[in-house]
């Protein structure tokens, strides 16, 4: 049974990696756990200060949300600079805005140095309005963004084929190929007591001098562990209740030469609407995404990719999209993600999450947050995105909306109605929560017509799953697990696959073939 999400234009264009798995326990002095843009870039960092570094992924490397992003480089992160002025002060504000344009900085030194060929193109970025009736916030971003020291400037001429309420231009700002990019920095990890290390799934980690890093394929040993799992696989810290996760879709359609917008675009409204180009070995390719949504909380999710075609089809006349796909990202309840330490008691232990789609820029700053303190070097971004910080003010109302989402899926899913009791109900390719023996199941009917049965009580922290049409997978509403229609863990924070169910004859009815 393949449990693969679609694939994405940049898994599409580039080849399958071939890392081994681990085979014997290794000691390592950093082992990295997650090989995304911030497990990778952490990894070349440490790698080149001189450390033995393991970067161990529990699927193929850039796979997770990394392989599946839109991977606009930039520091223009929707509306943010005024709120980060307002519940930062200047300084924050000023900090955010210095270290996301050193990491543009830090990712076109790389390509530089290595000559990575990954399509960067530098473009201006551009926030807009979706009427004139946002044209204050917009230009209030403005305002904020220029006090923070960018070179941002409002237009009222965005160069798209729509109206707007102006925008927020930024320039110096980019686009590559995530996976071109991040490929061969990968590939210089391996080697000289180094490792990359793939389909290792890490289970637990325990604390201790040296910590050891527990996977399903044996243990590695390290004096600093850093979580680039994306949500943290350990619940110290409660990073699931102070990020929340947010799933949103892309489409790319053929365009002509020329007719592609030039720039990079997001709104400030909803729903979400964000543009960039590319291509592949056929031609221009126009970027649309959005569409976000909570997920686990939406059964039809194929009709958010027709949303992006017709939004595409009206605007710019496209009528062929040879590439969809759809992946999730965190949002931090005071909207600053959390890099640093996990807990306060942890010297060795370092974590990084909450990216709030802007994780090309923000991972990166990670990576050299958290490099910079394992060498013992100053980092004089540290506190703002300081992982253990507690700011009550900006935080408060999200926290807790976000979590009393959480509590409500945990008690009102159980008892909630089941989709009926009839096996045979379930369509080929299709997944519904049946009453099975008296027992809620999660049942899987593959295309063959064989028919999965599983527990659907997810393995983190039991709130039960629901079935994502588009993507053919199990998703948790309340910290965003995901599991393949098999069982298997595609996305964390779980690490164990759901338990599988005998159906049999159950209900009196008999499995379709
Ligand atoms: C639709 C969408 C569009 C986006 N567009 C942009 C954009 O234009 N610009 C931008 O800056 N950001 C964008 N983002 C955000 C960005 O893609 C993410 O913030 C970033 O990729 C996160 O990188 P990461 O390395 O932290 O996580 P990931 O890339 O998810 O890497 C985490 C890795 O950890 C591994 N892992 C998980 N659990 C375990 C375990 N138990 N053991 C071992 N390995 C494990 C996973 O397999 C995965 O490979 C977008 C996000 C979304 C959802
Ligand atoms: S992801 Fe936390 S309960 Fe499912």
């Amino acid at each position: 049974m393949s449990d693969a999400p679609l694939p994405s234009l940049w898994l599409e264009t580039t080849p399958e990696t071939a890392f081994p798995p681990l085979e014997a326990p290794l000691d390592v002095d950093v082992a990295v756990v997650g090989a995304g843009i911030t497990g990778i870039t952490t990894g070349v960092l440490l790698k080149r200060a001189g450390l033995s570094v393991a970067v161990l992924d529990s699927k193929r490397i850039l796979r997770g949300a990394t392989g599946y992003t839109t991977a606009k480089v930039t520091s223009g992160h929707g509306l943010v600079y005024a709120h980060l002025e307002k519940h930062f002060g200047a300084e924050g504000a000023r900090t955010y805005a210095e270290a996301n344009q050193s990491a543009i900085a830090r990712i076109a030194r790389f390509v530089e140095e290595d000559q990575i060929e990954c399509e960067l193109e530098w473009k201006a970025n551009y926030v807009y309005g979706d009427s004139e009736q946002d044209r204050q916030s917009v230009e209030d971003e403005v305002a904020a963004a220029q006090r923070a020291g960018l070179p941002a400037s409002f237009v009222e001429d965005v160069p798209l084929p729509y109206p707007t309420g102006g925008a927020f231009r930024l320039d110096g700002q980019a686009q590559f190929h995530p996976r071109k990019y991040l490929l061969p920095l990968a590939q210089s990890i391996a080697g000289d007591g180094s490792h990359v290390l793939e389909l290792t799934r890490v289970v637990h980690v325990e604390r201790g001098e040296p910590t050891r890093v527990r996977t399903d394929r044996g243990d590695v040993t390290a004096r600093h562990v850093v979580l680039a799992s994306h949500l943290p696989i350990l619940d110290r810290g409660f990073f699931f209740a102070k990020a929340h996760p947010h799933r949103s879709y892309a489409v790319a359609a053929r365009i002509g030469d020329g007719a592609a917008p030039d720039g990079m675009f997001i709104n400030t409204g909803q729903p979400s609407r964000s543009v960039r180009t590319s291509r592949d070995e056929r031609g221009p390719l126009l970027l649309l995404g959005g569409e976000g949504h909570k997920p686990g909380e939406e059964r039809n999710t194929e009709q958010r990719y027709r949303a992006l075609e017709a939004f595409g089809s009206r605007h710019f006349g496209t009528t062929e999209f040879p590439y969809r796909w759809s992946t999730q990202d965190y949002i931090p309840v005071d909207q600053v993600p959390y890099i640093g330490r996990l807990t306060r008691a942890s010297k060795n232990l370092w974590v990084a999450t909450g990216f709030k789609k802007w994780g090309m820029t923000t991972g990166t700053v990670a990576a050299m947050i958290i490099s910079d303190a394992i060498l013992g070097r100053p980092n004089a971004w540290a506190d703002l995105f300081d992982a253990k910080r507690i700011k009550p003010r900006p935080s408060a109302a999200r926290f807790v909306k976000e979590n009393a989402s959480a509590a409500k899926h945990w008690i009102g899913d159980r008892i909630g109605k089941t989709e009926g009791d009839v096996l045979a109900d379930v369509a080929r390719g299709e997944g519904r929560i049946l009453k099975v023996d008296g027992k809620r199941t999660a049942v899987y009917r593959d295309d063959a017509g064989a028919l999965h049965g599983l527990s659907p009580v997810c393995t983190h922290m039991g709130c039960l799953v629901a079935w994502n049409s588009a993507e053919r997978s199990w998703d948790c509403p309340c910290h965003g697990s995901r599991f393949a229609p098999g069982g298997r863990v595609i996305q964390g924070p779980a690490t164990k696959d759901l338990q599988r169910r005998e159906l049999g004859r159950a209900n009196g009815s008999t499995p379709a073939a």
